[in-house]
This record gives structure tokens, sequence and C-alpha cells, in this order.
């Protein structure tokens, strides 16, 4: 199979049903939870701007560990009761922070990351599965429609397991 990545085209919630339809083309008929997630980090690392960091952590039933992902080198392990990630895992709400040295204890894996959303991944049976994390080096890059549109992701990282 050959992907070509098209330039996402229009409004940024018409931009992100596009990039939720070349997701779901990707994930189609696998289910191995790290191929999906290396594919699923490449993608939307190509096609959305100004990110440095995109990736997955998986929960081991402690804490996170980090899996396939985009950017540099990452933290390995982060506890429940740390970071960003930590926080979306634990309260199982999407983190959009605004500016990461402003939120108490966000371990900073890339000095150049100044902006983060974090989307928690649970299964169908409410099982904590781990989180998506996307770090941008701008502040606040993040808004409300891109929250959503990375939220269909995560759901259908998510559905490609099952
Ligand atoms: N900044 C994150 C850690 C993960 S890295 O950004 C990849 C956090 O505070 O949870």
């Amino acid at each position: 199979m050959s992907f070509s990545a098209t330039t996402l085209t229009g409004s940024k919630p018409a931009q992100y049903a596009q990039l939720l339809a070349q997701a779901r083309a990707l994930l189609h008929g696998e289910r191995d939870r790290i191929a999906n997630a290396a594919n699923l980090s490449a993608l939307v690392y190509q096609a959305l701007p100004n990110l440095n960091w995109v990736g997955f952590y998986f929960y081991d039933g402690t804490e996170l560990v980090v899996g396939p992902f985009q950017g540099l080198p990452a933290c390995v392990r982060i506890p429940l009761d740390k970071g960003v990630c930590g926080a979306a895992a634990r309260t199982r709400q999407t983190q959009r922070i605004e500016d990461v040295h402003a939120f108490p204890g966000h371990i900073a894996c890339d000095s150049a990351s100044n902006s983060e959303l974090v989307v928690p991944l649970v299964g169908a049976d409410g099982a904590l599965l781990g989180v998506f994390d996307l770090d941008s080096p701008l502040p606040a890059r993040f808004d409300v429609e891109d929250q959503q549109g990375l939220e269909a992701i995560a759901r259908a990282y998510v559905e490609s397991l099952q």
C-alpha cells in the first residue's frame, strides 16, 4: 500500500473531517495497537502544522509507557499523578493546555513545547488504554475545534482495536 497525503482544505472542521477519513482508511482492517498508533502518529504529524511531538502513551496498569510517536525522544514512563498526560489519564478528560509552563507538574520532554493537547484513550469496556498526546512550539496552538477533531481521531483509534 502506498499512502499519499492530500493537503487538507476548507474550514478547520472540514479539514478534520478529511483527516478523520484518512485516519479511518489507514486503520481499516488492522487491529494491532502498535501498528495503528505508529501510522496515526505519522499521519497527524505530517498533516497538521506547528507540532513538535505527536504520539501515544500506553497504560500498563500502573503508569503510562511511551508508545509510537513522531518527534524528539520522550520520557519513557509517566506516573498518573504527573504531567499533562497523567492528568488526562487520571481524570479521563482531555487536557487542552495553552501554556504548559503554567501547568503544575508539567513534564518538559522537549523544551520547544509550549502548548499541549492530551486525549485519554478509553476502551468500550471503560478500561484506560493510554493517551494520545500532541505538543506544539506555539502557545495556545489548540482550540476547541482542534480538540473535537483530535478526539474523533482518538475514538477512531480505539475503535480500530476492537
Ligand atoms: N509534556 C507531557 C509529557 C510527555 S511529552 O510532552 C511527549 C506531560 O506533561 O505529560
